[in-house]
């Protein structure tokens, strides 16, 4: 049976510019509805959602990039694990009522990274998971971190860590916009959507992402291509928009959304 890796981005289950946490309930709702319909076409899933407004407010706040470097450290690393976990709770509760067999597997409890560098991790949990026709819940969260006490795991990396060693058939990745630009979509009206990346376009993919006009200040869409092209060689993955309505049936049934990346 395939196994579909899906990411819900914080910027799709949250509203992530809110200073406060604030759970795009609805949006949440109906993803539900959609994994449910795929699951039951037989794909097996593992799905991991980012922080949004739950998780990097908290991170920032309290440095928690520079690890456990004072006192108010330690509190910031509790109340950001405390925050990561209501907004699983709030994404498990609605995966229950649409009765799709969802179980939180919070990372902080079992994955470490090294200098904010995700560590392999034992997957025999997971496996164990997906053959009971459970979904396994994972998320974006501070981790202890073996040489500065902690660090932000992001959903990105345990996607495509996950999708490289379970051997996934796709990993998509949902974000509040279409994909890849070729500049910034939300300042510039003419920007245009890069269908896909591939062997021969990517140097120039990248550089358009971080040229002078800020298209990727917070290094997500690079981070993410960066990720799929050091772990998913020869594996499909897309970046999609998670706002949008049947997206997820879109991108399995007629492969037409979004940016796909293949990198040999
Ligand atoms: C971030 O996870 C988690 C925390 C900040 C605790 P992600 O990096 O996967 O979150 P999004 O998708 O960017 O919000």
């Amino acid at each position: 049976m395939s196994l579909i890796v899906i990411k819900l981005g914080g910027s799709v289950i949250t509203h992530k510019e809110s200073s406060t946490p604030k759970p795009r309930t609805k949006i949440i709702k109906s993803l539900a509805k959609e994994i449910l319909s795929i699951s039951k076409r037989g794909y097996k899933i593992i799905l991991i959602h980012g922080g949004g407004s739950y998780g990097h407010n908290l991170a920032k706040k309290y440095n928690l990039i520079q690890g456990l470097k004072e006192k108010k450290s330690y509190e910031g690393f509790i109340k950001t694990v405390q925050s990561m976990n209501k907004l699983n709770s709030i994404i498990i509760d609605l995966l229950e009522k649409v009765v799709l067999p969802a179980v939180s597997l919070p990372p902080h409890s079992f994955i470490t990274q090294t200098n904010g560098k995700l560590n392999d991790f034992d997957t025999s949990v997971i496996r164990n998971i997906l053959e009971l026709g459970i979904i396994p819940v994972l998320y974006g969260d501070p981790v202890i971190d073996t040489k500065i006490g902690c660090s932000i795991l992001s959903g990105d990396s345990i996607a495509t860590y996950l999708a490289k060693k379970l051997n996934a058939k796709k990993v998509i990745f949902l974000t509040d916009v279409d994909g890849i630009f070729d500049s910034n979509p939300k300042i510039n009206k003419n920007a245009e959507l890069i269908p896909l990346v591939n062997n021969q376009n990517i140097t120039n993919v990248l550089k358009n992402l971080t040229s002078h006009n800020n298209f990727d200040v917070s290094g997500e869409m690079k981070g993410k291509i960066l990720s799929i092209k050091e772990n998913l060689p020869n594996k499909n993955a897309v970046i999609a928009n998670g706002l949008k309505s049947n997206i997820l049936t879109e991108i399995l049934t007629q492969n037409t959304a979004g940016t796909k990346i293949f990198l040999g």
